[in-house]
This record gives C-alpha cells, sequence and structure tokens, in this order.
C-alpha cells in the first residue's frame, strides 16, 4: 500500500509493555477528532488489538469489549460514539473487501480501525492515519505517519511524548 505523498511522520514511539500499548493508544485517540479512519500494520502479536483495546477506553467503553475481529472481521463498540474495528487478514480480495461492508459504515461520529490495511492498495486513500507496529527485543515499537493536521493534533498533545527527531517534514 503506497502513502499519499503529503503525509507527515512522527518519531518512533518505543512500548515496554502491553499496558503501556494500551496507555499510549487511549492518548492519541483523545487527540484525533471524530471521523478518524486508522490503518494498523505489523506481523502477528505486533500489539495491533492491544492499541485497539487502549484507544476505546479513551470514550468511555471497556476494554475487555474489543476482541479480535480476525473471524468477524468488522466488530462495532459504544453506542453514541461508534467505533468500528476491522480485521481483514482472511480478506483476499477487493471484492471481497467490498462485500465486508467496510466501505458502507458510517463513522463520522465515531473511529474506523483495520487491521492488515496494507493488504489493500484501494485503501490507502481511504485512511487518515498510518500506525506501524514492530516487535522489538523488549516490547514493541509505532511508528505513525499520517495527515498533516492530525498529525499536528497528535504533536500539540501534552501527553504525547516528543521524540528527539520530532518534526514534520515527511
Ligand atoms: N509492549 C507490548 N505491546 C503490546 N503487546 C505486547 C507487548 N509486549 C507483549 N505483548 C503481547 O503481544 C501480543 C499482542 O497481541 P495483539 O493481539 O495485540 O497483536 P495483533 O497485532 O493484533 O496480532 P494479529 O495480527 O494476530 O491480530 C499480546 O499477547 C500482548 O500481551
Ligand atoms: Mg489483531
Amino acid at each position: 500500500m503506497s502513502r499519499p505523498a503529503q503525509w507527515f511522520k512522527l518519531p518512533e514511539v518505543f512500548i515496554k509493555t502491553p499496558a503501556e500499548m494500551m496507555r499510549t493508544a487511549k492518548i492519541i485517540a483523545k487527540a484525533l477528532p471524530p471521523g478518524t479512519s486508522i490503518g494498523l500494520t505489523g506481523e502477528l502479536g505486533a500489539g495491533k488489538t492491544t492499541f485497539v483495546k487502549g484507544f476505546v477506553t479513551a470514550y468511555g467503553i471497556n476494554r475487555d469489549a474489543v476482541t479480535s475481529p480476525t473471524f468477524t472481521i468488522i466488530n462495532e463498540y459504544g453506542d453514541g460514539l461508534r467505533i468500528f474495528h476491522a480485521d481483514l487478514y482472511r480478506i483476499g480480495s477487493d471484492d471481497e473487501l467490498v462485500r465486508t461492508g467496510l466501505y458502507d459504515l458510517k463513522f463520522d461520529n465515531g473511529f474506523l480501525l483495520i487491521e492488515w490495511p496494507e493488504k489493500f492498495k484501494s485503501l490507502a486513500n481511504y485512511l487518515d492515519l498510518f500506525l506501524v507496529f514492530g516487535i522489538e527485543k523488549q516490547g514493541r515499537m509505532i511508528r505513525i505517519t499520517g495527515k498533516k493536521e492530525l498529525m499536528a493534533r497528535l504533536g500539540k498533545s501534552k501527553n504525547f511524548k516528543r521524540g528527539k527527531n520530532y518534526g514534520f517534514g515527511g
């Protein structure tokens, strides 16, 4: 999946524990406006679903409501503000992707988080933010890229730790 040219990046965030992954996700969630779609990329067990567990808690949803959508494909959490959580690991073609109903989801008043989006080129322009998760010797790493205004919001979030490479500029 190639990313749009005008994307910006934040420094890598190192995450030691699953609890820290959830805390980081909550901070990121609070800094984002409803209507944001987020791609979560990384090998099996990299922490994508753990991230979603933390993300939903920013909107008063219990983290235990979040389960892996590997078989259900799309999960939905919350009632007022709705958070959709998709996992495309088992989806094999663009046709099949369309049939999941992913493109019909209305999340103006919520969020859409997608695991394994990189399998589909057609999703590149559908995402506002793109997180890459890496497994490190002693934890996990997240690399965040996204649209300029969202990255600025994250950068300004007082809770979001600024790394030494902080700065916009691709
Ligand atoms: N620093 C960390 N951050 C997140 N998860 C961690 C960390 N250290 C260990 N883990 C463990 O790694 C696993 C991450 O699983 P998770 O289901 O979140 O991954 P995933 O990326 O969604 O995988 P899949 O592609 O299979 O859906 C969990 O068992 C979690 O406890
Ligand atoms: Mg998962």
